[in-house]
């Protein structure tokens, strides 16, 4: 679908009908980091799933973007689809961007999943991290940022005893441009702090956390759930920043009674 001048690589399925849930994907990955749970809802919802400007098979790597630019897109892809109001589900950067949504558009928002994910913006010392990471995937490219990524987004049993799933989020962040790549950490060094809205948010969340993040640790997810009104808070053991991928049983145990709830 294009969207805002880009073209973005969307999958959707499930009943036309049905409750629309939209599925954002975390930094530097790609809509297929949801596969198993887009196969789990698309006979009950209808499920849709893309990939963000910048990341896999989407466009948009060789222009300047703002984070707002992914928000705005979210608004696009739901425009387009003639969605008035979604479920949206957002892990680590895609809860960055669930969450601008739900504080910039909540009439469009039903309810939200909120994964392996926080409100805070970035830190000065994070900021030069992620201009020292940009830095890296431009002059080094994608497979070394991914070798200096995966070691901090997985569990250390995943990293040691789950080859296909090392292999998976490897794949998925060679399929990023070190372009992409660079371009997404300015913008996400750049986002805002959404902490202040989530009082106000007045919809069913549903927060989850692999209790071995070291990205965004079980206590970014405590502090976001006691934040947000009458929010439910799930920790996956066994888990690091990408449960769904890593505790999947667990994850959709979690995910789909919620859904089922609304
Ligand atoms: C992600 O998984 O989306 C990233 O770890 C988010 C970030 O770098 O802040």
């Amino acid at each position: 679908m294009r969207v805002h001048g880009v073209d973005l690589f969307l999958r959707t399925g499930g009943p036309a009908g049905a409750p629309p849930v939209v599925l954002l994907h975390g930094f530097p990955f790609d809509h297929t980091l949801w596969d198993g749970e887009f196969a789990a809802l698309e006979g009950e919802f209808r499920a849709i799933a893309y990939d963000a400007r910048a990341h896999g098979r989407s466009g948009g790597a060789g222009v300047p973007f703002a984070f707002e630019d992914f928000v705005d897109d979210l608004l696009g892809v739901l425009d387009g689809l003639e969605v008035d109001r979604a479920i949206v589900v957002g892990l680590s950067m895609g809860g960055y961007a669930a969450l601008r949504f739900a504080e910039r558009e909540p009439a469009r928002v039903r309810a939200l999943v909120l994964s392996d994910t926080k409100s805070a913006a970035d830190s000065d010392e994070g900021r030069l991290a992620r201009a020292a990471g940009a830095r890296k995937a431009r002059e080094a490219g994608a497979a070394a940022f991914a070798d200096g990524f995966l070691p901090k987004a997985l569990a250390k049993r995943t990293l040691e005893g789950r080859p296909e799933i090392v292999a998976k989020v490897r794949g998925m962040i060679l399929g990023c441009s070190a372009a992409g790549i660079a371009g997404t950490l300015i913008a996400m060094a750049g986002r805002t702090d959404t902490t202040a809205s989530l009082g106000r948010l007045r919809v069913p969340t549903l927060v989850v956390v692999g209790a071995e993040d070291a990205l965004t640790p079980p206590a970014d997810a405590r502090a976001l759930a006691a934040a947000i009104p009458g929010a439910r808070l799930v920790e996956i053991a066994g888990a690091g920043h990408l449960p769904n991928l890593e505790q999947p049983d667990a994850f959709r145990a979690a995910l789909l009674p919620f859904l089922r709830e609304l």
